[in-house]
């Protein structure tokens, strides 16, 4: 098992360089099966949910080559087979094969995706989505079978905005026969990435990043190069770590409109933020912030991503601050890890109620899922002493070179292997 040790309440200044977004990532590796030729695609964060995937192409016979921080993937010798649960298992983000094996086969054989305890995750969206264009699902236990004679466009309301069904349709709906319209599709701006990918393949994708996106199905889909967008949510969370500890603290090669609802609430907390047009800096340490509230929403609102990292800040602010988290039923499990650190917080019906400021002691912790785990790496930051946290194989899935990055600005931080 991997730990984390912290030796907290340094002063941190430097430059943090963002990595490709996880979230786009574990999408366009399975979306590059539908090319008929290759695809290349640049930024590729190094994480453990790369490998992952990775590592079911290779099961799949794609082939996959890496270099640093790209891919290219040629699928044009892979052979469609049954997913195996542990490879199913690895990842949340293992569905976006149904999408990609059903749009490119017509048939997809997997198993109930893994991925963060942060609620029960169905998957009904994405099965109604594929039913819609004339797939017939299959369920025995956890097993799916989904397949169709032939896949036509269809008009998909999605009753949730959410993310993956919103790409997982995408994927099974660009070479199916006719019009597909998805509506109350999610916004993301990972969605916009993937669509990007795919009409850079020759798909045709209009209205992604808005809540109607319309697809005319292709019969081809030829060689592509493109790039992934700065991971959003990585940029936040090094910010927040900026607010807390930083001074000439730049975070950089990021998208600042993409955390426009991050940016807004730091500000109105009174953390002193420079703006560019790919960076922030947080120049002056803050002091002084004040309590807010937060209600966590679809995009462009708050994002429940943020709300673990997020709640580490408010710990530090006078007065009471509220967090209500709208999207996922189980987000609260590093409140009891932080209070052991000493802060104040009470859960109760989706809501955090956090009285600050109250001073962080180190103490042993555990990591429950990758954005707790990232809130305890930010406590541990601002803590007094050594905070030492275990379970940190949730971390590295979505935070590339963490540790030589907060090393970078002056953190004393190690992962060692016990
Ligand atoms: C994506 O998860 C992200 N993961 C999550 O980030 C993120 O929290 C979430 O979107 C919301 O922004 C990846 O992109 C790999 P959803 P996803 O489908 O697609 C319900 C992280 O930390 N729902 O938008 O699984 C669902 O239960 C991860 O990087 C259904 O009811 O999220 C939830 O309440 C954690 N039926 C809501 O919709 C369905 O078929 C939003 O889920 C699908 C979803």
């Amino acid at each position: 098992m991997k730990i984390m040790e912290i030796e907290g309440n340094h002063e941190l200044s430097g430059t943090i360089r963002i990595s490709g977004a996880k979230n786009a990532t574990v999408a366009l590796i399975p979306a590059a099966i539908l090319t008929d030729d290759t695809a290349t695609i640049c930024n590729i964060p190094e994480i453990t949910d790369t490998d992952a995937l990775c590592d079911i192409l290779k099961y799949l016979k794609v082939k996959v080559n890496r270099a640093s921080e790209s891919i290219i993937i040629d699928p044009k010798f892979m052979e469609n087979a049954e997913i195996t649960e542990d490879f199913s298992k690895k990842l949340r983000a293992s569905y976006y094969f149904m999408g990609a094996l059903l749009g490119k086969y017509k048939k997809c054989v997997m198993y109930f995706p893994g991925g963060c305890s942060i609620g029960a995750r169905p998957i009904d969206l994405h099965l109604k989505g594929f039913e819609a264009l004339g797939a017939k699902i299959k369920v025995e236990k956890n097993k799916y079978t989904v397949e169709a004679d032939e896949l036509k466009g269809a008009n998909i309301y999605l009753d949730i905005a959410s993310v993956g069904a919103t790409i997982n349709i995408m994927l099974a709906a660009v070479k199916a026969k006719g019009k597909t319209i998805i509506d109350n599709a999610a916004k993301e701006p990972e969605i916009v990435n993937v669509a990007t990918f795919l009409n850079n393949m020759g798909a045709k994708i209009v209205g992604a990043g808005t809540s109607t996106i319309k697809i005319e199905g292709v019969e081809h889909l030829n060689k592509c190069f493109h790039e992934v967008i700065p991971d959003r949510i990585e940029a936040g969370t090094y910010i927040i770590i900026g607010a807390l500890c930083g001074k000439n603290f730049k975070v950089d090669n990021m998208i600042p409109e993409h955390i426009d609802s991050l940016l807004s609430k730091l500000e109105e907390m009174g953390v002193n933020l420079e703006i560019g047009s790919d960076y922030v800096t947080i120049k002056e340490p803050t002091s002084n912030l004040k309590a807010t509230n937060i209600k966590t929403a679809v995009y462009p609102g708050f994002p429940t991503d943020l709300q673990q990292p997020f709640t580490i800040l408010l710990t530090q602010a006078n007065g009471k601050s509220k967090i209500n988290e709208t999207i996922w039923e189980n987000r609260f499990m590093h409140v009891p890890y932080l209070n052991n650190l000493g802060s104040d917080i009470v859960v109760k019906n989706q809501t955090a109620t956090i009285i600050g400021p109250t001073d962080l002691k180190g103490t042993m912790v555990t990591a429950t899922d990758l954005r707790a785990g990232a809130a305890l790496v930010t406590a541990g930051l601002k803590a007094q002493g050594k905070t030492t946290i275990t379970n940190v194989e949730h971390i590295l899935r979505g935070y590339e070179q963490i540790i030589e990055k907060l090393t970078s600005v002056g953190a004393k931080i190690t992962l060692k292997e016990i």
